[in-house]
């Protein structure tokens, strides 16, 4: 079990990828703790976790509320004393257009949601994961690589992009106290992220057809076995590093 004494932090880790994430983390010993807003899910995902052998520190809490992601580093410290993965998996999809300027109404909780609560968890995370010499993966997405044919995923697409500059920013600034900071960038990936959103995905994408190269969706455990892999000490070269794992998705649009 390579995560043995090691604790993660997983935020978004109600369903989805990041489910998938906690849960493998939780099968290599990590000490976790798991974030959402959703208690009821979120409970379900502790219990699955403690099947393995231990019992995660699961916060209820909204990333995006300043208070709120101060208590959820706070709470880890008194619980386990240091920080040694923060997986910034949070994020949620919302679709809006210029023309018909639904694009104003969602971009505030995209912005707020994707990009800047990944901000502040780093900014106050990052003393505690360069006591340990820790390191951080974000979640972007294969969308964020380039404005997408489909207008209603522009907003979503700038969140992720600007993630992905933080990321390399990040990297950089804390190289030299040996701190790796990655991204991952997923293609379509099953998860309840079109059940979150607030367009269906039917009618989002109507107008367009969207195609990966193996023709295939991943798995949630996809994603999270790549970022097991960064997290670990076999990634130790590995930093400012964006990985897309989207079944050939960016190939296809
Ligand atoms: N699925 C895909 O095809 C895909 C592709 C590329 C990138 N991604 C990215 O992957 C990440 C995970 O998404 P997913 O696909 O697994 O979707 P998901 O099943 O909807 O999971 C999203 C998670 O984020 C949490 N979350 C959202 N807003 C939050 C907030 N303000 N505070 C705390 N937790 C919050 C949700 O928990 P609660 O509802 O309990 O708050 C949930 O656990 C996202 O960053 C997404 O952009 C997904």
């Amino acid at each position: 079990m390579s995560f043995t004494n090691k604790v993660v932090i997983v935020t978004g880790a109600s369903s989805g990828i990041g489910e998938g994430t906690a849960l493998l983390f939780a099968k290599e010993g990590a000490n976790l703790v798991i974030i959402g807003r959703n208690d009821v899910k979120l409970t379900v995902v502790a219990a699955r976790c403690e099947e393995y052998g231990k019992k995660p520190l699961k916060i209820i809490a909204d990333v995006s509320k300043e208070d709120q992601a101060v208590s959820i580093i706070d709470q880890t410290i008194n619980k386990f004393g240091k920080i040694d993965v923060l997986i910034n998996n949070a994020g949620i999809l919302r679709l809006g257009k210029i023309i018909d300027g639904t694009i104003m109404s969602i971009y505030d909780d995209l912005m707020n949601t994707n990009l800047r609560s990944v901000i502040h968890l780093t900014t106050i995370a990052t003393p505690y994961l360069i006591k340990s010499k820790g390191n951080i993966i974000n979640i972007s997405s294969a969308g964020g690589v380039k404005a997408t044919r489909n207008p209603l995923f522009l907003a979503y697409a700038m969140t992720k992009n600007s993630l992905n500059i933080f990321g390399q920013g990040v990297a950089i600034e804390l190289a030299p106290y040996g701190v790796r900071v990655n991204t991952i960038s997923p293609g379509p990936v099953y998860s309840d992220v079109w059940k979150n959103s607030n367009i269906s995905q039917s009618e989002a994408m109507k107008d367009y057809e969207y195609k990966t190269a193996l023709n295939r969706i991943s798995k949630p455990e996809e994603i999270a076995n790549l970022a097991l892999y960064l997290a670990g000490d076999n990634a130790i070269g590995i930093t400012g590093s964006n990985y897309l794992i989207d079944n050939g998705f960016t190939l296809m649009n």
